[in-house]
């Protein structure tokens, strides 16, 4: 793999994840923008990212954000937001992001969850969380950027021995709780950047979680491994088909029209 430093957007700076993708990045060789509502809130942030400010949940604050760069992590989350934060956070962050980019062509990586296909859990039902973040999945599939899809297992909720990274296809795990699968934030984060300057990672969609056994130092085989999606599809390979298009709300199909089409 040869290496490239890019400018790297990081969406979701301030959150869990986010901080550690800024601190990543920075440590692999980029130069990170990290996007942040308000400057009060960049604070802790390392020195070396440049914050800029926008509204994830308003396409027109986000120009600056994207100006000129490479890349982009996206890490956000709604966070209690009940559905409207799901629609307009989880969902709307993809869009309006892509909306701004209007077609530079910038690497994406996309952190979602583990169960993302999962319509019929308790949880989805209440929050139509899932829902909303495999909408956010198709937008970036139908783009036709570069991309790679991180469908994290449960945050943290590995034991220390658990480092040994396995990547799922088809997103069959629902139980809805850590017996699906569990990861290190650290991991995902060293995952999200290293895909960003991965062929192999270019249009997979994959589940991440942690079994026993050491990290492995080199991602690209397990990259390499993975089934591509396939191109022009907008769910990932193997995932179960139980969201049809013609089913979906109008505006988000017009999304999926505009996006595609730019
Ligand atoms: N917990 C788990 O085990 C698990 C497993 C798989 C997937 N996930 C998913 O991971 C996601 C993110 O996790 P996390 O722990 O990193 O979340 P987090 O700590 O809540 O961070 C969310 C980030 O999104 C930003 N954000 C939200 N609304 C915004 C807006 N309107 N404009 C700009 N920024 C906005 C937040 O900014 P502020 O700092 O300004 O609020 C923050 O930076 C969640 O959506 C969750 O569904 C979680």
């Amino acid at each position: 793999m040869n290496a490239t430093n890019m400018t790297v957007l990081v969406v979701g700076a301030t959150g869990s994840i986010g901080r550690l993708v800024v601190a990543e990045a920075l440590r692999q060789g980029h130069a990170v923008r990290a996007l942040v509502r308000d400057l009060g809130r960049a604070r802790g942030l390392p020195q070396e990212a440049q914050a800029v400010v926008g509204d994830l949940t308003r396409a027109e604050t986000l120009a600056p954000a994207v100006e000129g760069i490479d890349a982009v992590v996206f890490t956000h989350g709604s966070n209690g937001g009940g559905k409207s934060g799901a629609e307009q956070v989880d969902y709307g962050a993809v869009r309006n992001v892509l909306r701004a980019l209007a077609g530079r062509p910038v690497r994406i990586a996309l952190m979602t969850a583990i169960g993302v296909t999962n319509r019929e859990g308790a949880y989805n039902r209440s929050t139509q969380i899932h829902d909303w973040k495999r909408r956010g999945e198709r937008l970036v599939r139908a783009s036709g950027l570069p991309y790679t899809i991180v469908r994290p297992g449960w945050f943290d909720y590995n034991e220390p021995d658990q480092r040994r990274m396995v990547l799922l296809q088809g997103d069959t795990r629902h139980a809805g709780d850590p017996s699906d699968g569990v990861i290190a934030r650290q991991q995902i984060a060293e995952v999200l950047v290293h895909s960003l300057n991965s062929e192999a990672a270019r249009a997979k969609t994959f589940e991440l979680v942690a079994e026993r056994g050491p990290a492995q130092k080199n991602l690209e085989p397990l990259f390499a491994a993975l089934e591509t999606d396939a191109a022009d599809a907008i769910d990932a390979v193997r995932d179960t088909d139980n969201m049809p298009l013609m089913g979906e709300p109008a505006q988000v199909r017009a999304d999926l029209e505009m996006l595609s089409a730019g």
